[in-house]
C-alpha cells in the first residue's frame, strides 16, 4: 500500500481526468507514493487505511455531491479520523453554476473534519468568478479548484503548484518520503 491514498468520483470523467495527472505529478518525483481509488468501488476499510488522502469531488445537480461520494459518505459516518491528512479538490463550473461553484468541496471538508482530520491544500480564490460558494471559507477554498468547463487551460498549472504546496503540508520529508 502506498502511503497516500487518492479517492476520486466522477460522472463525465473530468475528475478522474485530474485525479490521473495528479498521480503523474506526484509520481515524477516520488513513484508509486499514491494509490488511486474510484470511490464508486472502495469500502470504508481501505479509505480509513491511509493517514494521507487525496479526495477529488465534482459539484452535481447544483449544490450537491457527486453521486458516488454521496452513497459512500454514510458508510463512514462515525468514524474516527483524528489525525489523518486530507487534501481535497474541486470540479465545478463558475460560468453555469456561479451560486453553487464547488459547493461539494465545502460538503465534503465539513464531512471530514466532523471525523476529526486536518484539511490541507486551501486554495485563493483569486483568478475565478463566482458569486457564492459553500467550499469557501475567509477568502479560500477549502482545497484547489478545478474548472474543466470554463478554464480548462490553467488546470495543469493549477494542478502542478497544488501538488508542490500539499507535497510541503503533508510533510512527507519528515515521514521520510
Ligand atoms: C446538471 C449539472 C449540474 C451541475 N451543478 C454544478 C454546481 O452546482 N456547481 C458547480 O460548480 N458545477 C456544477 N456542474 C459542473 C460539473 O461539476 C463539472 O462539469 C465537472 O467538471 C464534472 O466533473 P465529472 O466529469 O468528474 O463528473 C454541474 C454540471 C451539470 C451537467
Amino acid at each position: 500500500m502506498a502511503l497516500i491514498g487518492l479517492f476520486f468520483g466522477s460522472s463525465t470523467g473530468h475528475t478522474e481526468d485530474v485525479a490521473d495527472e495528479i498521480k503523474g505529478e506526484f509520481d515524477k518525483l516520488s513513484p508509486g507514493l499514491v494509490d488511486l481509488h474510484n470511490i464508486g468501488a472502495t469500502t470504508p476499510e481501505q479509505f480509513l487505511s491511509y493517514n494521507y488522502l487525496i479526495c477529488g469531488i465534482p459539484t452535481w445537480n447544483t449544490g450537491q455531491l457527486q453521486d458516488d461520494w454521496e452513497f459512500f459518505l454514510p458508510k463512514i459516518v462515525g468514524s474516527n479520523m483524528t489525525g489523518k491528512q486530507i487534501a481535497i479538490f474541486g470540479l465545478g463550473d463558475q460560468n453555469g453554476y456561479g451560486f453553487n461553484f464547488l459547493d461539494a468541496v465545502g460538503l465534503l471538508a465539513e464531512a471530514l473534519l466532523e471525523k476529526g482530520s486536518d484539511v490541507v491544500g486551501l486554495w485563493s480564490t483569486d483568478g475565478y468568478q463566482f458569486n457564492e460558494s459553500l467550499g469557501e471559507y475567509e477568502g479560500k477554498f477549502l482545497g484547489l479548484g478545478i474548472d474543466e468547463d470554463g478554464q480548462p487551460e490553467l488546470t495543469t498549472p493549477r494542478v502542478k503548484q497544488w501538488v508542490a504546496q500539499i507535497r510541503k503540508e503533508f510533510k512527507l520529508e519528515e515521514a521520510a518520503v
